[in-house]
C-alpha cells in the first residue's frame, strides 16, 4: 500500500487484508481535520444522503434521511461470539465464533465494489486517560465517518498515539494486532460499474458481531446509529464491559452529570436509564428559577456512557469515553431541554427528522405548534393532521459535545470525576415510586438488577412493552449477566468510598394516563435530595423498599398546584403491585439462575420479608 499516513504493521497489515476481502475501489484514511469534513459532507450532499441545512438558521449543518427499514438499533441480529452459549449468556443471542467468521467473511467478500473504503483510527475516552482504548473502523460509508469525527477523537493525533503505543509502552492485544480494537462495518452494498447509488445504501440483512476473545467486531448491512458507528455500543459498552471485567474496572450505559451546590460543592452522579429514557435530558437538566436563583447549576460530562473505575483516591472515578451526543430529537425543546437545542445550533448532524420550508429541521415536540408544511423523514410532504408523524420515533442529532453551554470543566480530564450517587431508573407507569434509596451497596445492585423499563423507539421491538433492563444493559452487556452482577458485587472490594445508590422513576402514571411527576428540569428538587443525602444533610425514612423523602425533605415553590397529596400519589407504595414485582423479577432470575450471584436472591427474599 502506498500513501499509508502509518507505520504500524499491524493495522497495515489489518487494513490490506480487509481491502482483499472487502475490494473496494478506494482507500482513504481519515485525517479528522476540517478539510477532509468540508469534503465528505459536500460528497455526501452530492449523493443524496444529506441536504445542507440553510446556513443562516444552521450553519454547518445537515439532514439525512435513512431508509425506512434502517432506523434503529437491531437488537435480534446482534451477536456475541465467543466458545461456549453459556459465556454470552441467555440475554445475548450467541454464535460460534468460528461459525459467524466464516459468514461475515462471505458476507464481507466483494461488499465495497464500486465504493471507498474510509480508515478511521479512534480513541474512547481522552487520549491521555488511563482507560482510553484505541479503535480503527474501516467503513464505505462518509455519513459514519462524519458521525464518527463528531463522537469520538478521531484521525493522526490517533494513528500517532496508536504508534507509540506500539513502540512498546502498552500492553499487546491478544488479536496480535498492536494495541487497537479492529472495527469492521459494510453497508453491504456493492455497486456493479454504472449502478447508481441509493442515499441511503444498506442490506435487508443484517449481522452486528461482537468478538470477545479477540477484541473484533464486524457489523454488515446497516448504517444507523450504533448498529454502525461502533465505537459506541459496540465498542464502549459490548467490547469494554469484557475488558473492564477482566481488568476490575465497569463500561455502563449511564451518563454523568455535576450537582453544582450553592455553596460551590459539586456532586458528580452518574445514572443508567435505558434507551430514550431520558440520560440526555438529566445530564443537561435546567433548574427551576428559584434553584437558579438559589445558586444551583448542572454541568455534563456524559449522556450515554459511562467508563467507571476505582481510582487512588478510594473513589470511583467516571469518564465519558464520547466527544459528542447522539440523541433523540422527537421531545426535544426549549422548553425540555434548552441545553441540547443550544448544543446542535451547528456543525451538527440530523437524521430522519423533518425539513421545514425555509431549509431548518423540525421534529414533534419541538414547539407547541406545528408548521403548516414539512417534507417529513421519508421525504413526502407533511401537513399537520395528515396521520403521520414528521419525524421518525428514534430520530437524532449528532452534535458536538464541546459546544454544550453545560460542558464540564473536567469532561476531558484524563483522571475522570469522582461519583458519589448512582442512579437506576426505568420507564415504569406503575409500581415504582420517584425515588428511593438503596441501604447499601449489595442492594443496589439489586435494584440495578432487577430494573424494568418499557421499551422504546431505540431499538427495533414492541413499543411498551415492560422488560427487565438490568443497569439499562441488557442489550449492551457483552458477557453472561449473571456474571455481570457477580462483577458489580465485587467491585465494592476495590473502593474505599462507595457511592449511594438510588432508584427513580420520571414515567409513574395515574388511572388516566397521566404522568404524575412533571419531570424534566423539576428532577432537580429529587436530585437535590439525593445530593443531600450523600452529604448525610437530608433525612430519609426507612420503608420496606429503601430510604425515601418526606414532602418536607422536597422544595416544591415553584410548583403550582403541586400537593402534598400529589407528592404521596408519586412516592406511592401499593403492596401488590410489588407482589407482582416480586413474582416477575423471580421469572427473571430464573432464566439466569446457573450465574446468578446468590447474594441477589437473598435481596430478594429480604425484600419478600419485609412486605409480609
Ligand atoms: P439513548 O440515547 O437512547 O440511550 O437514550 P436517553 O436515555 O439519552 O434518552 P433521552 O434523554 O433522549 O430520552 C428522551 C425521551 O425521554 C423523550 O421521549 C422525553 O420526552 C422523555 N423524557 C426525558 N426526561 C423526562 C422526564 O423527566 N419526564 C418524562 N415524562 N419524560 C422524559
Ligand atoms: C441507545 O439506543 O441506547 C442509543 C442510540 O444511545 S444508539 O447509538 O443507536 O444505540
Ligand atoms: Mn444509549
Amino acid at each position: 500500500m502506498s500513501n499509508t499516513p502509518t507505520t504500524h504493521n499491524g493495522l497495515l497489515s489489518w487494513v490490506e487484508e480487509m481491502m482483499a476481502l472487502c475490494t473496494p475501489d478506494d482507500v482513504q484514511w481519515c485525517d479528522g481535520s476540517q478539510e477532509e469534513w468540508n469534503r465528505l459532507t459536500e460528497s455526501l450532499v452530492a449523493q443524496g444522503t444529506f441536504i445542507r441545512l440553510n446556513p443562516s438558521k444552521r450553519p454547518n449543518s445537515f439532514l439525512a434521511r435513512s431508509q425506512t427499514s434502517d432506523v434503529a438499533r437491531v437488537e435480534d441480529r446482534t451477536f456475541i461470539c465467543v466458545k461456549r452459549p453459556d459465556e454470552a449468556g441467555p440475554t445475548n443471542r450467541w454464535a460460534d465464533p468460528a461459525e459467524m467468521k466464516a459468514i461475515l467473511k462471505e458476507k464481507f467478500r466483494g461488499s465495497m465494489k464500486g465504493r471507498t473504503m474510509y480508515v478511521i483510527p479512534f480513541c474512547m475516552g481522552p487520549l491521555d486517560s488511563p482507560l482510553a482504548k484505541i479503535g480503527v473502523e474501516i467503513t464505505d460509508s462518509a455519513y459514519v465517518v462524519v458521525n464518527m469525527r463528531i463522537m469520538c477523537h478521531m484521525g493522526t493525533h490517533v494513528l500517532q498515539r496508536l504508534e507509540n503505543e506500539a513502540a512498546g509502552t502498552v500492553e499487546k492485544k491478544r488479536d496480535g494486532h498492536g494495541c487497537f480494537i479492529p472495527c469492521a462495518h459494510t453497508v453491504g452494498l456493492p455497486l456493479s460499474p454504472g449502478q447508481a447509488d441509493s442515499p441511503w445504501p444498506c442490506n435487508d440483512e443484517k449481522y452486528i458481531c461482537h468478538f470477545p476473545d479477540t477484541r473484533e467486531i464486524w457489523s454488515y448491512g446497516s448504517g444507523y446509529g450504533g448498529n454502525a458507528l461502533l465505537g459506541k455500543k459496540c465498542l464502549a459498552l459490548r467490547i469494554a464491559s469484557n475488558i473492564a471485567r477482566e481488568h476490575k474496572w465497569m463500561a455502563e450505559h449511564m451518563l454523568i452529570t455535576g450537582l453544582h451546590a450553592p455553596d460551590g460543592e459539586v456532586t458528580y452522579v452518574a445514572a443508567a436509564f435505558p434507551s430514550a429514557c431520558g440520560k440526555t435530558n438529566m445530564a443537561m437538566l435546567v433548574p427551576p428559577e428559584q434553584y437558579v436563583a438559589q445558586g444551583w447549576k448542572t454541568s455534563i460530562v456524559g449522556d450515554d456512557i459511562a467508563w467507571l473505575w476505582p481510582h487512588e483516591d478510594g473513589k470511583l472515578h467516571a469518564i465519558n469515553p464520547e466527544t459528542g451526543f447522539f440523541g433523540v430529537a422527537p421531545g426535544t425543546s426549549y422548553d425540555t431541554n434548552s441545553i441540547a437545542m443550544d448544543s446542535m445550533k451547528e456543525n451538527s448532524i440530523f437524521t430522519n427528522v423533518a425539513l421545514t420550508d425555509d431549509g431548518d429541521v423540525w421534529w414533534e415536540g419541538m414547539t407547541k405548534e406545528a408548521p403548516a408544511h414539512l417534507i417529513d423523514w421519508t421525504g413526502q410532504d407533511w401537513t399537520p393532521g395528515c396521520g403521520r408523524t414528521a419525524a421518525h420515533a428514534n430520530a437524532r442529532f449528532t452534535a458536538p459535545a464541546s459546544q454544550c453551554p453545560t460542558i464540564d470543566p473536567n469532561w476531558q480530564n484524563p483522571d475522570g470525576v469522582p461519583i458519589d450517587a448512582i442512579i437506576f431508573g426505568g420507564r415504569r407507569a406503575t409500581t415504582m415510586p420517584l425515588v428511593f434509596q438503596a441501604f447499601n451497596w449489595g442492594h443496589g445492585v439489586y435494584l440495578g438488577a432487577t430494573m424494568g423499563s418499557e421499551m422504546t423507539a431505540a431499538a427495533a421491538g414492541t413499543i411498551g412493552k415492560v422488560r427487565r433492563d438490568p443497569m439499562a444493559m441488557l442489550p449492551f452487556c457483552g458477557y453472561n449477566m449473571g456474571a455481570y452482577f457477580g462483577h458489580w458485587l465485587e467491585m465494592r472490594r476495590y473502593l474505599r468510598h462507595l457511592p449511594r445508590f438510588f432508584h427513580v422513576n420520571w414515567f409513574r402514571k395515574n388511572a388516566e394516563g397521566k404522568y404524575l411527576w412533571p419531570g424534566f428540569g423539576e428532577n432537580m428538587r429529587v436530585l437535590e435530595w439525593i445530593v443531600r443525602r450523600c452529604k448525610g444533610e437530608a433525612a430519609g425514612h426507612e420503608t420496606q423498599i429503601g430510604w425515601t423523602p418526606s414532602f418536607e425533605d422536597f422544595q416544591v415553590e415553584g410548583l403550582p398546584g403541586f400537593t402534598e397529596e400529589q407528592f404521596h400519589a408519586c412516592m406511592a407504595f401499593d403492596r401488590h403491585e410489588w407482589k407482582t414485582e416480586l413474582v416477575s423479577q423471580a421469572e427473571f432470575f430464573i432464566e439466569l439462575y446457573d450465574h446468578l450471584p446468590k447474594e441477589l436472591l437473598f435481596q430478594r427474599e429480604l425484600l419478600a420479608a419485609r412486605l409480609v
